[in-house]
């Protein structure tokens, strides 16, 4: 089945639906997922949106906050942007109704987390934030905007001009190519190459999968954010928020003892990466950790979500502790582009956590990522609203294709990735995994490979990608933790390691 239409988006999270809202007051959108609407980072997010709302707030301090978080390997320029412009768009929508909680005076709620220095978390439903923005979306979605659930892109299509002008995909019954003037990657990112995620279990980094086998440059993939909260029974089940820490919860051990305690200013506050490597030495001494939270008032009332995960896992509030582990959360790495998704290649775009526009750092600063999406899909749509052109050439180039057999099963891969390229990483332990991960250089033959095992391709390239930056990467900058290279090197701190075509570039 063929269809020929405007613009096409993969993926369903908040960039996605936030851009095809925006692009369908000129152009028909299908946004295409491979689940549904409910399966996205976004959908989970409990936090919230950071944006300086607040009078006594500043941008200019939001602005810092992020640099700081990110150990100042940003693009600056894109940052300023987010800050900026993504104030403005959050105002808009909370004055077009988004339901945000609000305080007993009617003020817009603003919670707390980690980095910040400022209360300037906007959140909804407690902890369901991103379920909220989703369905606040989803729930006036234009006519014109199509969307297309259980469909897997697997191929990006090109020209012979080298744009972009379509992608294969596969249903439950079959194949459809959809053709388009702009195709624009929302995927999300690869929080489930790793053994321990807070994202969904299929988040492997598909986008930027398919966008690096069309040629297009990517960065920063040594960074990756692992969250210091994931729900630990017998393994990890979602997230505890951050905005729990916000609220008082306080990391303890067994005895009760506070584990921040004079590790670093900001305590149980500390940037993400600090937390998460705290957590990880404890449990990797065979230590268990939790949250206390017991300094917390009315706790359900303030994270309905978070009890009731609890409660499915048999984890009792009331005895004032959450068994919780560290886990994968965010990739600051992702497709080269701009604050308004341009790629390296034409007509094909990139929005969210799937790209990367430097305004992560080496570090995500909290709730900065739904602000993201929120503002960075709009800037995205605005400019394709003014300056977008029709697609024309339809002609697509088949490149030459080799068989591709994966070295990894799924899990041992995510086994592996986790133990060698995870929270703290190491020359030895990289290398090893190397010899499983080879740099991809061919276009894998998908033809006759049922979705389970191009995905399974598709974390190969994803995982390759982030073990070859982590050791091209001589320093500890961040999210990205060398063992053998504890410092931060002045001379790293704006260098970026760049993949494209099979060539890494420092
Ligand atoms: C959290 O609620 O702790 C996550 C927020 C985020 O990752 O931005």
């Amino acid at each position: 089945m063929k269809i020929q239409t405007d613009i096409i988006i993969l993926g369903g999270g908040i960039a996605a639906l936030q851009t095809a809202r925006q692009l369908s007051r000129r152009f028909d959108v299908h946004i295409i997922t491979k689940t549904d609407l409910t399966a996205s980072s976004s959908y989970q997010a409990q936090g919230g949106i950071a944006a300086v709302i607040a009078p006594t707030d500043d941008t200019s301090i939001h602005i810092q906050d992020t640099l700081k978080a990110g150990e100042y390997h940003h693009n600056v320029e894109n940052v300023k942007t987010l800050a900026e412009y993504g104030a403005t768009a959050v105002k808009s929508l909370l004055k077009r109704g988004f339901p945000a909680d609000r305080t007993q005076q009617g003020e817009i709620s603003l919670g707390l987390e980690g980095a910040h220095s400022q209360r300037r978390i906007i959140h909804a439903g407690g902890d369901a934030t991103g379920k909220y923005l989703v369905d606040y979306y989803a729930a006036d979605m234009p006519k014109n905007v199509f969307i297309h659930t259980y469909e897997f892109a697997y191929e990006l299509l090109l020209n012979p001009a080298g744009e972009c002008c379509g992608v294969q995909v596969k249903t439950a019954t079959g194949e459809k190519t959809y053709f388009a003037s702009y195709i624009i990657l929302a995927t999300g990112g690869a929080g489930a190459l790793y053994e321990y995620t807070s994202n969904c279990s299929d988040s492997y980094g598909d986008g930027i999968a398919l966008a690096y086998l069309a040629g297009a440059a990517v960065t920063d993939m040594e960074f990756v954010q692992f969250h210091p909260s994931l729900l630990y029974v017998d393994g990890t089940h979602g997230l505890i928020s951050e905005a729990v820490r916000g609220a008082g919860g306080k990391f303890i051990d067994e005895s009760g003892h506070a584990i921040m305690y004079g590790k670093h200013p900001l305590g149980d506050l500390a940037p993400r990466h600090i937390t998460a490597y705290e957590m990880y030495k404890m449990r990797a001494q065979e230590k268990s950790v939790y949250l206390d939270i017991s300094p917390i008032q009315h706790f359900a009332e303030q994270f309905p979500t978070i009890t009731k995960l609890c409660e499915r896992y048999r984890v009792n509030i009331a005895n004032g502790r959450i068994p919780i582990a560290p886990g994968s959360h965010f990739l600051m790495g992702g497709i080269i582009a701009s604050p308004y998704g341009e790629t390296s290649i034409p007509r094909l775009l990139a929005v969210g956590e799937v790209a990367c526009t430097g305004v992560h750092g080496a570090n995500r600063l909290a709730s900065n990522s739904l602000l993201e999406g929120i503002a960075f899909g709009e800037l995205l749509a605005a400019r394709l609203l003014k300056n977008g052109t029709i697609q024309t050439d339809f002609d697509v180039i088949t490149p030459k294709k080799e068989m591709l057999q994966p070295s990894l099963a799924k899990n041992e891969l995510q086994h592996e990735m986790f133990a060698n390229a995870g929270i703290i990483r190491s020359e030895k332990g990289l290398r090893k995994l190397l010899t499983k991960l080879p740099l991809l250089t061919v276009q894998p033959d998908f033809s006759s490979k049922s979705r389970e095992e191009i995905e399974l391709i598709f974390m190969h390239i994803t995982a390759a990608l982030i073990t070859n930056a982590a050791l091209a990467r001589p320093e500890s900058r961040g999210a990205h933790i060398r063992q053998d290279m504890s410092e931060k090197k002045k001379e790293w701190e704006k260098r970026w390691i760049v993949f494209q075509q099979g060539i890494m570039k420092v």
